[in-house]
This record gives structure tokens, sequence and C-alpha cells, in this order.
């Protein structure tokens, strides 16, 4: 009884809309998945609806590491996309879904909502965007290759945008890294054609709501599949005039792995292109007002690191000690300095961090992100602002030289961090000013003691020579 109630409401709701036009675009060129759905929509109800119902294959919920939702002539304006909880029973969708529907599987489809405050009017149309990104979404097949093979990548998908909506008319066009496209799916019912880099499926029209024709696509993709699966960002703020920052990273190469022992001899060969897929270098963007720049792995100092500064940031390249081939792993640590001018703001004892949230190297999702800030000690009401949600948000104390009761540190994690968490964030505290008087005092109170403590024992030394010297006479 229940079900069937939800499958009902949910009826409704499939009937509120209509995709007059959808064109998908999907990215395979880059180090993750992006799938730009535009769509231009009508409100079929006689009253204003604020919902639009997007569907998503329940196999893709954990590789989304984002979804953006906005309306075409505001791409400022972000809408609130949530995850729509339907008592987590996926049969229901089955319920609703008699067409198109090829196996079980297909038919675990989940939905999100998409919020339009104002909404849509009775009878008038919206070009809504929804953009998403995946991770690993796209998988080397075959896993292992030889040094001098090419790497070739599996992806497959949904022809049609799923919606719980019907679609008159749709396009869809996979983009590719190059024009080699080993095999794809060719439906009989779809019009499908290749150009260049990119293959197009459609345009299909009067598209089912709920409507699943998966295709499958094998192709080459010439490079490094670099991840991050931990990133440790460290901000530690000093009121004596700088910011130093800190970034701990894991980083794997996806990519497909080396069959049998790698080779130098092979790697280095003149004559063939050897390692396709190896990861040889990674590039930063950093402030401009960065100084003090050093990239260290587990050996040490690696000094094959470049950093040019241009007239708004700098530009940093780091090239690992070994290039990072498919399957391996490498650990390093970054770090500048940042001078407080311009990232942190005072009036009278109350402070304004602002500075950005997300680490600076492009197109790569890091699996875990930690962002630490630490405060200057004795800082208290702590608050931050966000330009997004965080998974965890808490507080612990960190001790160093010359503190008595520790510095706060407010701690930030988030799963699946991308280029678009590159955002500035606020941390605003308060500190006593005074404070900052309190550390010259010890600094110069244990210089005081430690001089004391010599001037005694030189005493006492200069004491002792005498005595010996006394006695040799
Ligand atoms: C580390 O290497 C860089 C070159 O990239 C060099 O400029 C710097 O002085 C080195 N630092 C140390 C501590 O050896
Ligand atoms: C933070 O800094 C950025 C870049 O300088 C700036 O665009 C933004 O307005 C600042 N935010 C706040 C709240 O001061």
């Amino acid at each position: 009884m229940w079900i069937l109630m939800v499958a009902v409401a949910l009826a409704i709701d499939s009937s509120s809309f209509v995709n007059i036009e959808v064109n998908r675009e999907i990215d395979l060129t880059g180090h993750y998945t992006s799938v730009i759905n535009n769509i231009r929509l009508e409100n079929k109800l006689q009253s204003t609806v604020s919902k639009y119902f997007h569907a998503m294959y329940k196999d893709n919920v954990d590789k989304l590491s984002n979804i953006r939702a906005y309306l075409k002539d505001e791409p400022h304006n972000l809408l609130k996309a949530e995850f729509q909880e339907f008592s987590g029973d996926y049969a229901i969708y089955k319920v609703l879904v008699p067409r198109g529907i090829t196996s079980k599987s297909e038919a675990n489809l989940i939905i999100y909502k998409v919020l339009v405050p104002r909404g849509i009017t009775s009878k008038s149309e919206a070009n809504l965007i929804i953009e998403e990104y995946f991770a690993q979404k796209m998988t080397p097949f075959p896993k292992k290759i030889g040094i001098f093979d090419q790497q070739l990548m599996v992806f497959s998908d949904s022809i049609h945008y799923p919606s719980p909506y019907t679609t008159e008319f749709s396009t869809t066009i996979v983009k590719f890294p190059t024009s080699e496209i080993e095999s794809y799916t060719k439906p009989s019912d779809v019009p499908y054609d290749i150009k260049g880099k990119s293959l197009i499926y459609g345009p299909s029209t009067l598209i089912k709501e709920f409507s699943a024709i998966k295709f499958q696509v094998h192709y080459q993709n010439p490079k490094a599949i670099p991840y991050f699966t931990k990133v440790v960002r460290e901000i530690e703020v000093s009121h004596w005039g700088n910011i130093a920052v800190s970034e701990w990273y894991t980083l794997v190469n996806r990519g497909a792995e080396i069959k049998g022992e790698f080779s130098r001899l092979d790697y280095s060969n003149r004559y063939k292109p050897t390692a396709v897929n190896a990861l040889r270098s990674l590039e930063a963007i950093l402030p401009r007002m960065a100084w003090g720049l050093y990239y260290r792995d587990e050996v040490g100092n690696v000094s094959t690191s470049h950093a040019r500064q241009h007239s708004s940031y700098v530009h940093l390249e780091i090239e690992p000690r070994f290039p990072i081939m498919g399957g391996w792993k490498d650990t390093f640590n970054i770090g500048y300095n940042l001078p407080t001018k311009g990232f942190l703001k005072q009036k009278d004892n109350t402070f304004a961090l602002n500075i950005t949230f997300g680490f600076p190297f492009k197109e790569i999702i890091a699996e875990e992100m930690i962002v630490k800030v630490i405060l200057p000690e004795g800082s208290k009401n702590i608050q931050s602002i966000l330009p997004f949600d965080v998974d965890k948000s808490y507080f612990t104390t960190v001790s160093s030289f010359l503190d008595f009761n520790g510095k706060q540190v407010l701690v930030l994690e988030k799963k699946n961090v991308m280029d678009f968490h590159r955002k500035h964030f606020q941390v605003v505290y308060e500190a006593q000013v005074n404070d900052l008087i309190i550390k010259p005092l010890i600094l110069s109170f244990y210089v005081f003691a430690l001089l004391l403590i010599l001037i005694i024992s030189f005493r006492l030394d200069l004491g002792l020579e005498k005595e010996v010297k006394v006695k040799k006479e």
C-alpha cells in the first residue's frame, strides 16, 4: 500500500514536465568524466512547479563527485540538487518503469530533486543545465599493457537522458581524447555517427520516461589517469605576518598497469613512444604572493620543480623523481608561505581569514580531503563560512614551541574534492591582540634564563680550571 502511494505520488510528478529538447554532452577527454545535460523543458501543469526530478543510475551514484544545476541564463546562481530519499527501496521504480527496461539492474535509478526557488510557471519553458562529474567511470581495458602499447579505456552509460519525464527530442554527443575509437554500441533504433573525435547518438524523438538503452565505447586514451586518494592541506596562521601552507598528497595513476617488469631501458627507448600513460609531471597554480616554495617526497627535496611568477599567479610544475606508471603510487608534500596581507583582515580583536579550500592541482579528483586551519594560540569564537557543504567539521588542538594551551585547529573533511572546490572560504575568530606581546616576553625570558645559566656555568668552569692549574703547579 505504502509503495503504491509513493509510486502514485511520483507518477503525478512524472506528468508535470515534458523535456522538449535534451542535448547531452559526455566528455571523456579529461581525467574524469563530465556529463552536461542541457534540458529545454515545459511545465505542463496548470500551476507553478518548483521541483524538477533528475534520474541517475544507481551504480553511478558512488562515482558522482559533483552535481550542479542552474538555469542557462543564470550560470552563477546554482540551484539546490538534493538526493531524493524514497525509503531506500529502489524496487518502487520498477513499479513505475514498465517500458524500455532490458534488465533488472537497469531499473535501479535514483532521483535527484532540483529546486527552482521562483518556480517554473504554468505552460512556460525553462532551460535547465544539469552537470554531473564522475570519478572512475572510465576504466582501462585491458587492465595491463606492455610498455610500447596504447592504453585503451571502456566507458558505458545511457544513450538517452534517463528522465522521469517524456523527452520529445534528444541527442547525445560523446567526446573522445583521440579519433582512435576501437568499438561502440550500434543500436538498431537510434541513429549514430562518428565525426572526428566525437560519437553522436540521435537525434531521437519521443523518448518514453525512464528510458534505458545502454551504450559502451572502447577507445584510446594516451594519458595518465591521476587521482589523489588523500590530500591534507594545512594552513597555519601567525599574527606575525605569515600564513604557512603545507599539503600532503597521495597520488595514484589509475591507468592500465604495466605488464611484466618495468625496464628503464625500454622506457628510455628513443625511437618509439613508451609508457604513454605514465605521469611525468603535475602542474599547480599558486597565489601570486607565494614564497619559499618547496616540493619533497619520501627521499627528500626534489629539485626537478619549476616555479614561474606571472602577474596574477605562480605557476608550479613538479616532476616526480620517477615517472608514475599505471597502477603506481607516489606521496609528496609541497608547501609555501603567504603574507597575511590580502588573506587576513583584522578589526579590533576580530580576525577573518579568507583563503581557498581546494588544492592547487587542476583536473584531479581528491577522494578524501582534509583541510586544517591552525589558528594562533588563544583564538576563540571560531566560525567558518563555506561556499559548499563539507562532510565533517570539528576542532582539535596542536601544541608547538612556546605554546601554553595549544593552538585551536579547525578541521574540515570532504570527499571527492575537485576544481569547483578551489573556492574561497572564511574563518572568523577572536584573539586578544595583547596576546601577541606574550610570546616575545616568553622568548626573551627563555633567552635571559639561558644566558644566566651560561654565565653561571662559565664561572664554575673557570673556577675548576683554576683549581686544576693550581694543583698542577
Ligand atoms: C630544493 O630544490 C629547489 C629546486 O627545485 C631548490 O631551489 C631549493 O633550494 C632546494 N631546497 C633545499 C632545502 O635543498
Ligand atoms: C576572498 O578573497 C577573494 C579573492 O581575493 C575575493 O574575491 C573575495 O571577495 C574575498 N571574500 C571575502 C568574504 O572577503
